[in-house]
């Protein structure tokens, strides 16, 4: 969608003060393309909104952890939330304090799980009571104490697809009230545990505020006995705009309906989506046009391997030329590169007629595009360009790659 940041002018689309067209001319496509002041605006909307309830926002690496990214929201105060060793390293590398990062996931290595304990991560949330044990052991050996969350799943249904909704009691995420009742009971067993949390996250692009609620009303009956824990991290979920005619709850609808609930527990919040993925497009070029079977095809330079969503899950990204310009359009199906039929970015789409040699963009691809991007098919991930805070500079932030990555880890 288009926003303050990624707009048209004189029937150009710009990324805050640069031409898009601009920036391609001298990378090429297809391209990553981030506003890291449209997604400040989105971490301050944010943190405001839920500044009420003192809550602490984590930003989701796992939605884009592009390094360029991570620093500019260290430096605007985000903590972070990963789910790898990896995802730590790079927070790390950022700049993000330890004490502001927290360590979620349901299958946490024992190496991942080490090199959180010996770099004294903020919080390290449990979904597995066999974690107790490893994590026990391993801060133990380190004569150390490590910070817990339980992640608890509280068997409720998201208003959002299915393949993105975590909390109903079928999905693999978090423990259950039972479970966490027995963990807390056997603390004793666990001595350089400090449980002190509870983590919720029941999915993502959530519809409305209700099952939120009804999450944060079982939570707080669990935890109730158990005076010790303090902090509800509500994980993230606050939904972005992808097409015009949704009406979705924003940050403050959500942070108000829990005001009454969470006044008095320390608050976490780990947004994803909401705070880049309307940041960041990704360009493509029209390759070739095609007619058959009734159908016209526009076959593009960019599919699945560089932006999965459409073939994963049915996403809906928009699709807008670079220059706007009068003149017919026509319903088409837009597709990529990849020898896989599922390689398709929109179905039966009215567009702008297009022809070879066009530039379109696709609109809201900044959260779980790049991270999401693979090299199937030999393909080299293309590169990421932000334009910087004050919206006039840009630059590469990771280059494109090459053939030769492709080969660098083979013998
Ligand atoms: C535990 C956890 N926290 C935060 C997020 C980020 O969610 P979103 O991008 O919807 O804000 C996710 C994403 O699925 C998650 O699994």
């Amino acid at each position: 969608m288009l926003n303050s940041s990624i707009r048209y002018q004189d029937d150009r689309l710009y990324c805050d003060a640069i031409p898009v067209q601009t920036i391609v001319e001298q990378v090429g496509t297809p391209l990553y393309l981030y506003s890291l002041r449209r997604a400040i605006e989105n971490y301050h909307q944010i943190r405001d909104a839920f500044a009420g309830l003192g809550g602490h926002v984590h930003y989701s690496a796992k939605a884009n952890a592009n390094l360029s990214l991570l620093r500019a929201l260290v430096s605007a105060g985000a903590g972070i939330d990963c789910v790898s060793g990896g995802e730590i390293y790079k927070a790390l590398l950022a700049g993000c304090a330890p004490e502001q990062i927290v360590f979620a996931g349901v299958g946490k290595s024992a190496d991942d799980l080490r090199y959180a304990v010996e770099h004294r991560i903020g919080w390290i949330n449990i979904e597995n009571e066999a974690e107790c044990q490893v994590i026990n052991r391993l801060a133990s050996e380190r004569g150390q104490t490590a910070r817990i969350a339980l992640r608890y799943n509280p068997d409720v249904s998201a208003n959002t697809i299915s393949k993105i909704a975590t909390g109903h009691s079928g999905a693999k995420f978090g423990l259950s009230a039972d479970a966490i009742r027995s963990i807390l009971e056997r603390q004793a067993e666990f001595p350089t545990l400090r449980i002190q949390g509870i983590h919720i996250h029941i999915g993502s692009q959530l519809g409305d505020t209700l099952a939120t609620l009804e999450a944060v009303r079982s939570t707080l009956t669990l935890i109730a006995p158990y005076h010790q824990i303090r902090t509800i991290d509500i994980g993230g979920g606050i939904p972005t705009q992808y097409r015009s005619e949704q009406a979705l709850p924003n940050p403050a609808a959500f942070a108000s309906a829990l005001m009454p609930y969470l006044g008095s527990y320390d608050v976490l919040i780990e947004p994803g989506r909401s705070i880049i993925a309307d940041a960041g497009l990704v360009v493509a070029s029209v390759l070739y046009t095609k007619e058959h079977g009734g159908q016209k095809f526009v076959v593009l330079d960019t599919g699945m391997t560089e932006l999965m969503r459409p073939a994963l899950y049915d996403a809906h990204h928009e699709i807008v030329p670079l220059t706007r310009r009068a003149g017919e359009f026509e319903t088409v199906d837009v597709v990529g590169p990849v020898c896989e039929t599922t390689d398709s970015l929109a179905h039966a789409r009215l567009l702008p007629a297009l022809s070879p040699g066009d530039l379109v963009a696709l609109l809201t691809a900044g959260a779980y595009g790049f991270v999401m991007a693979s090299t199937y098919n030999a393909r080299p991930r293309p590169p990421e360009v932000v334009v910087d805070l004050d919206g006039q500079t840009w630059r590469v932030a990771r280059r494109r790659e090459t053939w030769d990555d492709l080969i660098a880890h083979e013998s």
